[in-house]
């Protein structure tokens, strides 16, 4: 590893510490994900069993919170600061923008949908209240149909950018909305994982 990957991975680790120590979170399993986080560990469903449905729902709805909240206004204020810098006539660098943005939205209207309905079923199960024949037609249909798949192949997009624009390698804000994302993408890759082989098959089971 090099220095600046080893920096910026001493720079991820803490910022994730102080992350899960703020939240209210079953202290095992935040040191679980932290682990996985942080590549210590691999995934493993079986791992995750004795952790009860509301705990891994509570670190859903936490990191749902931590994307909208935290992840999504900095890659936006990044991406604002780098358009005005470099590229308000650049063509090219501008549709990347474009794909960028669309990204972010995918993104939220993701999270937004599951919240609306996954979410909304499992707190009503929760807390022991009727589900409507509408939420229940909801629900079925969610779980037929949720995938993750709202994914930037970042390495490729960087590629493509300086290519087309070689000023961009002098921006630092380039480089900075590019960690953004690289740590946002390892941040979903794991919560998918769980929210698909943890929290889907719980949900399911006590259907
Ligand atoms: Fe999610
Ligand atoms: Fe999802």
């Amino acid at each position: 590893m090099n220095i600046q990957n080893q920096f910026e991975q001493e720079v991820f680790i803490e910022s994730t510490e102080r992350r899960f120590s703020e939240q209210n979170l079953n202290p095992e399993l935040s040191v679980h994900i932290f682990s996985l986080l942080s590549g210590e560990e691999e995934f493993q469903p079986h791992n995750f069993l004795f952790y009860s449905l509301r705990e891994v729902f509570e670190y859903l709805q936490l990191s749902h919170d931590y994307y909208l909240n935290t992840c999504i206004p900095q890659l936006e204020n990044t991406l604002v600061q780098l358009i005005e810098k470099t590229c308000i006539n650049h063509r090219s660098t501008q549709m990347y923008f474009l794909l960028l943005n669309n990204y972010k939205n995918e993104l939220i209207d993701h999270i937004e949908k599951e919240e609306r309905v996954l979410f909304t079923y499992v707190q009503s199960k929760l807390e022991d209240r009727q589900v409507s024949d509408v939420d229940m037609y909801a629900i079925n249909y969610f779980l037929n149909s949720h995938n993750d798949n709202v994914v930037l192949e970042i390495d490729q997009l960087k590629a493509d950018m300086l290519k087309q624009n070689t000023a961009l390698s002098n921006e630092f804000s380039f480089e900075i909305m590019f960690r953004q994302l690289e740590f946002l993408q390892r941040d979903l890759a794991i919560h998918a994982l769980i929210e698909d082989h943890v929290f889907i098959p719980m949900v399911l089971e006590q259907m």
